[in-house]
């Protein structure tokens, strides 16, 4: 239960899903909590269950595809905690399913925007905070669809893809600075983004489902007690490192 104590730690896309369920982990082993999420109502709630919890925690109103909104989140965490030991770049988008000769600009542009620019974006004033302490612990959100070619979103694999490339280059150049940058890879998890895909179109679940081979979907927990592992330092020799948390789907 404190494995993180005395850490400060952020997260992004924390009104929900996966990233919820981290902030709440991050709490729960002890780190004061940054909650950055562009969703005002999901954001506050998140704070509020880590408060009812017991927790230290603040909410910052954040779009992470805006610069100087990314730069003020990294801020808050100096001016209200005094120091950013762990982030968790995990605020995402799917986008709506079409082939590569279907998806317009418009909408590969939005997802390569928010899934993988806003992760440079925010390593980028991430890392300058860690440098202080030379010390930090960088988990960014890339996917399945990151590691092998995924039918039906091109912005998205290519996205996923980017992430795990930005996700090496970031720990090559902060291997000695004593900053880790580890990705996570999970395969089809209960969150609102699966579950509003699955409703949309039901005869995927079977597809999605099939594809993994414990023949479930993972949960929010399940990921975020690996981003709590990789974030503390039981991880500390791991970095540059893709996680596949994927119910086996990657052992195929
Ligand atoms: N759920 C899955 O099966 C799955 C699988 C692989 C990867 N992922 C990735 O995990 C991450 C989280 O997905 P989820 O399933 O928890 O989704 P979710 O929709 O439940 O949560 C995403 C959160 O990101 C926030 N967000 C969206 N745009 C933002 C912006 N511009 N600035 C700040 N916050 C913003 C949303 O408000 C929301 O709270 C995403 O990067 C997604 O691609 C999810």
């Amino acid at each position: 239960m404190n494995r993180l104590q005395d850490k400060v730690g952020l997260v992004t896309g924390a009104g929900s899903g996966i990233g919820r369920s981290a902030a709440l982990a991050l709490a729960q082993e002890g780190a004061k909590v940054v909650v950055a999420d562009i969703v005002t109502e999901g954001g506050e709630e998140t704070v509020k269950i880590i408060r009812e919890t017991g927790g230290q925690a603040i909410f910052v109103k954040t779009d992470v595809t805006q610069e100087q909104q990314v730069e003020a989140m990294v801020q808050a965490a100096m001016d209200n905690f005094g120091k950013l030991d762990c982030a968790f770049n995990n605020a995402g988008m799917d986008g709506d399913t079409a082939s590569l000769t279907s998806c317009s600009q418009e909408l590969f542009d939005k997802v390569i925007n928010l899934n993988l620019r806003a992760v440079w974006l925010c390593m980028k004033y991430e890392i300058q905070a860690m440098k202080k302490q030379r010390k930090g612990s960088i988990v960014n959100t890339s996917s399945v669809a990151g590691l092998t070619g995924l039918g039906g979103n091109p912005g998205y694999v290519a996205s996923k893809h980017g992430v795990l490339g930005l996700t090496r280059m970031a720990a090559l150049e902060n291997a000695r600075r004593g900053i880790r940058v580890n990705a996570i890879c999970p395969a089809a998890i209960a969150t609102p983004m699966v579950k509003g895909l699955l409703e949309k179109n039901p005869e995927m679940e079977p597809f999605v489902i099939g594809m993994q081979p414990m023949g479930r979907l993972g949960e929010p927990k399940e990921i975020a007690d690996a981003v709590v592992w990789l974030c503390s330092d039981e991880s500390s020799f791991v970095t540059g490192h893709p996680l596949p948390l994927d119910g086996g789907m990657m052992a195929q």
